[in-house]
């Protein structure tokens, strides 16, 4: 089978007691013990053992081709549960293009705790190579396509040098999907996603995930992390994550078309200075994102709007279609000024919109833009 038909039937498992088609949630927090004290069903209690979470789990590993995934309460759950993972005194490189609650985070808690964090360029291989310390440097993570400017890393050719250096690669897949990039297949170990994007797809929870290229011990101590510290999902959660699964291609590849064409039509626009998309020919990290990202670019890009910041947020303030909200990767169309939410720390240019494509008529998304780029200068 290919992805799409994974993700379309979520592995075809059918229920064996019922024969059900949409697959039962198991809300039950514990499990019967046997009278002889085992437990046989290899279930005692929902926060290592949920059922609901089996199959998301199992679809999510076959989408990115890993040995297995595990869900976690959000996307920041997942990806902290890999620093934590650490050791105190463990040396890690960070982009300096990141989803900017992991970069606070990685600046306060994570470094108050005794990580050694470093921010490189992830789009330059020299100074990657350069920043890694053999025997100290224990993991370099990476995001690819990165929030909100869309930096690409050259997954194969950065875990080369992760390997080289002793360290693991983490990537936060969460931008590409597996529709458009199979980092594991690149060399990755880790692939991070916060499900509540475009894997559930319809704005409706909160949700995270890792997934593993090999199920070793550091997978284990990952798992007893997610046990440990208690960042699951609810039930319900894990059920809409895979119902949400089932519609991950169409819904990627629609959208994916139609920020291609958004962004071909705002590139040279009168009131647009620049457009940041990496299906653009003319953006800067194309070549790589063509070879890595073999089923589309995506659906996320960025616009620099003339008259900076100003400008910027009343153009925001005038969309009709596009719903000005954070967040991304829904049906939906969303419109944000990045830098009014990431903080001092980041390096978002401050005339920057990022654009979250859902799958609307790609007609009524460029008209609703230009007449809001249109109003914005009255
Ligand atoms: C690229 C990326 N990674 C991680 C996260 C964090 O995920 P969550 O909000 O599910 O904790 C986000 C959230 O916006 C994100 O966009």
């Amino acid at each position: 089978m290919k992805p799409a038909t994974i993700a379309a039937q979520a592995l075809g498992w059918i229920d064996e007691t019922t024969r059900a088609v949409s697959p039962p949630i198991h809300p039950s927090s514990t499990f019967v013990r046997d009278a002889d004290n085992q437990y046989r069903s290899g279930r005692s209690y929902a926060r290592a053992d949920n059922p609901t979470y089996d199959q998301a789990e199992a679809v999510l590993a076959a989408l990115e081709n890993g040995a297995a995934a595990a869900l976690f309460a959000s996307g920041m759950a997942a990806a902290t549960a890999v620093f934590l993972s650490l050791k105190p005194g463990d040396h890690v490189l960070a982009p300096k293009a990141i989803y900017w609650l992991l970069r606070s985070w990685l600046l306060s808690f994570a470094t108050d705790w005794g990580l050694k964090v470093e921010f490189v360029d992830m789009t330059d291989l020299i100074a990657i190579k350069a920043a890694t310390r053999r025997g100290a440097t224990k993991l370099i993570w990476t995001e690819t396509p990165a929030n909100p400017t869309w930096d690409i890393t050259d997954l194969a050719a950065v875990a080369e040098i992760a390997h080289a250096a002793g360290a693991r690669l983490a990537v936060d897949s969460t931008v590409a999907t597996p529709v458009c990039t199979r980092p594991l297949d690149l060399g990755a170990d880790i692939v991070m996603h916060s499900a509540t994007k475009y894997l559930n797809g319809h704005s409706d929870l909160i949700g995270g995930a890792l997934v593993t290229r090999v199920a070793d011990a550091h997978w284990t101590r990952l798992k007893e992390l997610r046990v440990q510290l208690g960042g699951v999902p609810g039930a319900f959660e894990a059920w809409l994550l895979l119902r949400g699964m089932r519609t991950l291609f169409p819904r990627v590849r629609t959208a994916a078309v139609s920020a291609q064409a958004i962004a071909e039509h705002f590139t040279g626009h009168a009131l647009v200075d620049h457009v940041l998309y990496p299906g653009l020919a003319s953006f800067a990290g194309h070549a790589v994102a063509a070879r890595q990202m073999q089923g589309g670019f995506g659906g996320m890009l960025s616009i620099r709007v003339k008259g900076g910041e100003r400008a910027a947020i009343a153009t925001a303030a005038h969309v009709r279609i596009w719903k000005r909200a954070t967040s991304i990767g829904g049906v939906e169309s969303l419109i944000e000024h990045r830098a009014s939410v990431e903080g001092p720390h980041s390096p978002c240019p401050k005339d920057l919109l990022r654009l979250s494509v859902g799958v609307e008529e790609t007609s009524d998304l460029i008209g609703d833009l230009e007449a809001a780029l249109k109003a914005a200068q009255g």
